[in-house]
């Protein structure tokens, strides 16, 4: 079988960007992305993308109509396509076995059971979800148990290691492809379709084989991996505070080893996005289903030093407001994830907000990339807030940082958007309540130039000065 139908059950961060670059780069293949949502279709076939992605308007303006196409049709793409990508979301358990940690497979399942009732041909079905060890044979159980006769199935495993904000970059230069598959002749044959599509643009030596399972635990170890440096120098960062060391040096210093790089390295608020934490909570769901107790504490370490950073940065925003937030505005600046992305996703900005909001402060938020329907969306979910009244009475969205900033008693910077380092800080200061308060989660800022304007300023892993003068005190209490 040469693959000439690719269709894609779901129209995520995931799937959009994926099947939009294996478009543009497989012209003779027609790629159809599905979704059950009706609206984010019509968003992907609008001028107004359902994701912000650098670069994704000019792919999907290359491609769509011509052989990518979006589509609410999902039993007639189905039916057409050679090789089936699962793309649809896996998000974690909140209720039952495994609840909060376990990834919830329904979707994935679902898929699995819908490609089964739907097939009349022969189909290479492709899991691109993030999903636990053994899914594969999972998916492969139920295909099998629903077979139709002259029907057959290959399962593979070929997870995304695309970052939001580089995905089209990460997709177009991948460091490498995984594709995982049975040891058998139907199981290689189907590897070497799918390579056969990803070697449009990736050399071979980039694409790399292996069996299913290795495949699968190879995504959940790559971002447990990536987040683990996060949390890393995270607590190395409470040491800095603590004492005179600077972060930003020690990252510099350590990451110049070859060995150890400085990829990763950036000490922040803490690690936000749809993956990190999802992943390890797979990941030690996994270890304790194995009776593996020591790995799993070993890995939830990593979402406990997460937990801590987020928890500790908040806390010294409070300390230094002199201990009360209450009647007090906040503005938040960012609140997506991390830069460059439109996705809210566990942003540690929520946790920030919520807790501001539950100490009794008001809070402005300015992001340039979020949208003020998710905002509220998210600080409104129940688990977040009892109460939605409160969140909109307390909660203000602007268009730009300077109303933003406006009145505000303190900023505190939770997304590094580029466009935060080169605003007019005197110009902000002037309008904010005094002593005025910048609170750098991210470290992007000139902590020396906002020290002169008059700001009192913290950040990550670092102590800075104070542009008051220290009072000195004489051994003598004669001359107190
Ligand atoms: C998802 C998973 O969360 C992640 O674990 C995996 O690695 C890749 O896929 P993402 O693309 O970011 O990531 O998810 P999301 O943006 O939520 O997109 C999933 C899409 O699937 C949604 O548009 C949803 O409407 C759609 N969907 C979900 C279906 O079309 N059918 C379903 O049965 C379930
Ligand atoms: C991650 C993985 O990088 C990607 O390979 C996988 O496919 C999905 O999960 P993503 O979540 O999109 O990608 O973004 P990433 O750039 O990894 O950042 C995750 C979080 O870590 C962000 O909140 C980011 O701000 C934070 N981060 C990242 C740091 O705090 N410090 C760093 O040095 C790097």
């Amino acid at each position: 079988m040469v693959v000439k139908n690719i269709c894609c059950l779901g129209a995520g961060y995931v799937g959009g960007p994926t099947c939009s670059v294996i478009a543009l780069k497989c012209p003779e293949i027609k790629v159809t992305v599905v979704d059950l949502s009706k609206e984010r279709i019509s968003q992907w076939n609008s001028d107004k993308l359902p994701i912000y992605e650098p670069g994704l308007d000019e792919v999907v303006k290359a491609c769509r109509g011509k052989n990518l196409f979006f589509s609410n049709d999902i039993n007639n793409s189905i039916l057409e396509a050679d090789l089936i990508f699962i793309s649809v979301n896996t998000p974690t358990k909140t209720f039952g076995n495994g609840k909060g940690r376990a990834p919830d497979l329904k979707y994935v399942e679902g898929a699995a059971r819908l490609i089964a009732n739907i097939a009349r041909s022969n189909k290479i079905v492709v899991e691109k979800s993030t999903v636990p060890v053994n899914a594969a044979e999972s998916i492969m159980k139920i295909l099998k148990a629903n077979q139709r006769s002259g029907v057959s199935y290959q399962i593979l495993s070929n997870p995304e290691f695309l970052a939001e904000g580089t995905a089209i970059n990460d997709l177009l230069n991948a460091d490498r492809v995984l594709i995982g598959g049975e040891e058998t002749p139907g199981g290689e044959a189907a590897i070497e379709e799918l390579c056969a599509i990803y070697e449009h643009w990736i050399p071979r030596k980039n694409i790399l084989t292996t069996n299913t399972w290795s495949s699968e635990l190879s995504k959940l170890a790559a971002n447990a991996m990536l987040a683990q440096r996060i949390s890393s120098i995270n607590s190395l960062s409470a040491i800095c505070e603590s004492t005179g060391a600077d972060v930003a040096e020690v990252a510099r210093a350590v990451g110049l080893d070859s060995r150890i790089g400085p990829k990763f390295l950036q000490a922040s608020i803490g690690f936000g996005g749809s993956c990190f934490q999802k992943d390890i909570l797979n990941l030690v769901y996994i270890c304790e289903s194995l009776n593996l107790p020591e790995v799993g504490a070993y890995w939830q370490q990593v979402i406990d030093m997460n937990e801590y950073q987020k928890k500790r940065f908040t806390s010294k925003v409070i300390e230094s407001l002199f201990n009360t937030v209450s009647g007090k505005k906040i503005c938040i600046m960012g609140f997506a994830f991390k830069k460059n992305t439109g996705d809210t996703r566990e942003s540690p900005a929520i946790y920030v907000a919520k807790t501001m909001l539950d100490e009794g402060a008001s809070i402005n938020i300015y992001d340039p990339k979020v949208e003020e329907t998710q905002i509220y969306e998210d600080l409104t979910h129940p688990l977040i807030s009892e109460s939605p009244e409160h969140v909109r009475k307390h909660v203000t969205v602007f268009k730009d940082a300077y109303s933003a900033t406006n009145g505000c008693h303190a900023i505190v910077l939770c997304t590094e958007w580029d466009e935060f380092i080169t605003l007019d800080y005197e110009k902000i200061y002037d309008q904010m309540m005094k002593p005025a308060y910048m609170f750098d989660g991210r470290k992007i800022l000139d902590h020396e130039n906002l020290l002169r304007i008059g700001f009192n300023v913290e950040t990550i892993g670092k102590r800075l000065g104070r542009p008051f003068v220290r009072r000195r005190w004489s051994s003598n209490p004669a001359v107190l």
